[in-house]
C-alpha cells in the first residue's frame, strides 16, 4: 500500500461531524465513507462527501463480459504480436482479454474513444500501464495525471474514468486485472514501512491524486460495476466524484517505469531483481527498465536459459532493442509456462559480448498458477515460435 496521504478538508478526528452549512437536506454536513480492505483489517481511506454515497436510483443487469479460456493441447511456448491490433472501444469496454486464470487477467486496449460512462471493478484491483498515451484519471479521490510508461494502479471499489488528451497521440494500455491486493514486494520496505534505502523506488517515485474533482452534480450518473464476469449498472441520483476531502492509505497512484532504478552486477543478477509490485501470492510484476549490463570482463550479458519453476513468465515488450531475443517487437508478449526451458535466442550471447547497456523497456508477469491463453490470443499466437531457439 503507499504511504498515507490527505486531500482537502477533514474533521479534526475520524467518525466526527464534517459540518456545512445548510448541506444536503439541511442537515449541516459532509457524508463519511470508510473504503476499506480485507474487510476493516487492512489499509483504509475514509472520504466525505457532498452527498451520501448510498443514493442510489436503479440497479440493473448489464450483461456478462466472460473471458474465454482455451485449453492448449500441448505445453509450448507461445508469442503474440498485438502492438497493430484494432482500435475498438473506449478504455473500458475496448479491452481485449490475452491470459487469464483464477489471480489475474491481463488485458490489451488500443481504445479509439472516449470512455462512455463511469466504471467500477467491485473484485479486482487493476494496473493500467500507459504504453502510450497522456491523460487523467478522474476518482472519487481526485484527479491523477499518467504519462507513458506509467503503471496507474487502480483500488477495487474506485469508480473512476480515463480521459485521454486526443493531441497526445491514440492511447495503448496494458490492463492487468488482479484478484489480490496489489502491494510493494515486503522485502522493499524496512520494519517501519518505509521503502529501504537500496530497494529500487521509493516514496517519491509515487505519485496520488493531486486535486479533487468536487462535482455537485444532483443528477442521474450511471456507473458500470463488474464483479468477475458479472456487469450490473447503477445509476446513482447524484455524481460520486462529490469528495470535499479524504485521508488514508487506500487511493490510486501513479509509478513511472523509467523511475525504476536498476540493480546491476558484474554478472547476470536474476529476474527479482527487477519486481516491482506483488499480489497475494498470485503473481508478480517486473520491470525490465533501461540498464547497465554486467561488468565481469567474461559476463554473458544475456539471461541464462531457465526452466520456470512453479511459474508461467509473460513478457510484454515496450520499447528498445531486447538483446536476448529474436522476432519480438513493441506490443509482443511472449508466455514461457512453466516446466520447459527458455533463454536466449541463438545468436543473442555473441551479439552483446561487446555492449555495456540495455535501452530495453518491458513488463514481466510471473504467475505462480498457470495462465490459459484467451480465444483472443489463440487467433493471434504463432505457433513456430517454440521452433525459434534452432539455428
Ligand atoms: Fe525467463
Amino acid at each position: 500500500m503507499p504511504r498515507y496521504l490527505s486531500l482537502g478538508s477533514l474533521p479534526k478526528k475520524r467518525h466526527t461531524a464534517h459540518r456545512v452549512s445548510p448541506g444536503y437536506r439541511h442537515e449541516g454536513i459532509y457524508y463519511e465513507e470508510v473504503v476499506s480492505t480485507q474487510g476493516f483489517a487492512r489499509a483504509y481511506s475514509i472520504v466525505y462527501h457532498l452527498r451520501p454515497p448510498t443514493r442510489v436510483r436503479k440497479v440493473e443487469a448489464a450483461g456478462a463480459w466472460p473471458v474465454g479460456r482455451v485449453e492448449q493441447p500441448a505445453l509450448r511456448h507461445h508469442h503474440l504480436k498485438t502492438g497493430k491490433m484494432p482500435v475498438a472501444g473506449d478504455p473500458v469496454t475496448g479491452r481485449v482479454p490475452m491470459f487469464t486464470n483464477a489471480d489475474v487477467t491481463l488485458w490489451r486496449c488500443r481504445p479509439g474513444e472516449p470512455q462512455a460512462e463511469l466504471f467500477r471493478n467491485a473484485v479486482a484491483d487493476e494496473i493500467v500501464f500507459v504504453h502510450s498515451g497522456i491523460g487523467t484519471l478522474h476518482t472519487q479521490f481526485g484527479r491523477l495525471p499518467f504519462r507513458p510508461f506509467d503503471y496507474v494502479v487502480i483500488p477495487r471499489c474506485t469508480t473512476y474514468r480515463l480521459d485521454f488528451e486526443p493531441a497526445a497521440g491514440p492511447p495503448d494500455l496494458l490492463v492487468i486485472e488482479s484478484a489480490g491486493t496489489i502491494d510493494f514486494p515486503r522485502r522493499y520496505l524496512n520494519p517501519d514501512g518505509q521503502f529501504r534505502l537500496g530497494a529500487p523506488f521509493a516514496e517519491r517515485d509515487l505519485h496520488g491524486p493531486a486535486d479533487l474533482d468536487t462535482l455537485d452534480r444532483n443528477e442521474d450518473t450511471p456507473v458500470l460495476v463488474k464483479d468477475g464476469p458479472r456487469l450490473t449498472r447503477y445509476t446513482l441520483a447524484h455524481h460520486p466524484f462529490d469528495a470535499v476531502g479524504w485521508d488514508g492509505c487506500v487511493y490510486p497512484f501513479t509509478f513511472n517505469a523509467d523511475d525504476f532504478e536498476p540493480i546491476t552486477g558484474t554478472v547476470h543478477q536474476p529476474p527479482p531483481i527487477h519486481q516491482t509490485f506483488e499480489a497475494a501470492g498470485g503473481f508478480v510484476v517486473c520491470t525490465f527498465a533501461p540498464r547497465l549490463l554486467d561488468t565481469h570482463p567474461d559476463a554473458i550479458k544475456v539471461p541464462y536459459a531457465h526452466s520456470n519453476v512453479e511459474s508461467d513468465e509473460v513478457l510484454y515488450y515496450v520499447r528498445g532493442t531486447f538483446g536476448s531475443r529474436r522476432g519480438v517487437e513493441a506490443g509482443s508478449f511472449t508466455l514461457h509456462p512453466h516446466g520447459v526451458p527458455h533463454g536466449p535466442h541463438p545468436g543473442t550471447i555473441a551479439a552483446s559480448k561487446d555492449i555495456t547497456r540495455t535501452d530495453e523497456l518491458a513488463v514481466m508477469v510471473d504467475t505462480f498458477r498457470p495462465l490459459f491463453l484467451t480465444e483472443q490470443a489463440v487467433a493471434l499466437d504463432d505457433p513456430n515460435y517454440p521452433y525459434s531457439w534452432l539455428e
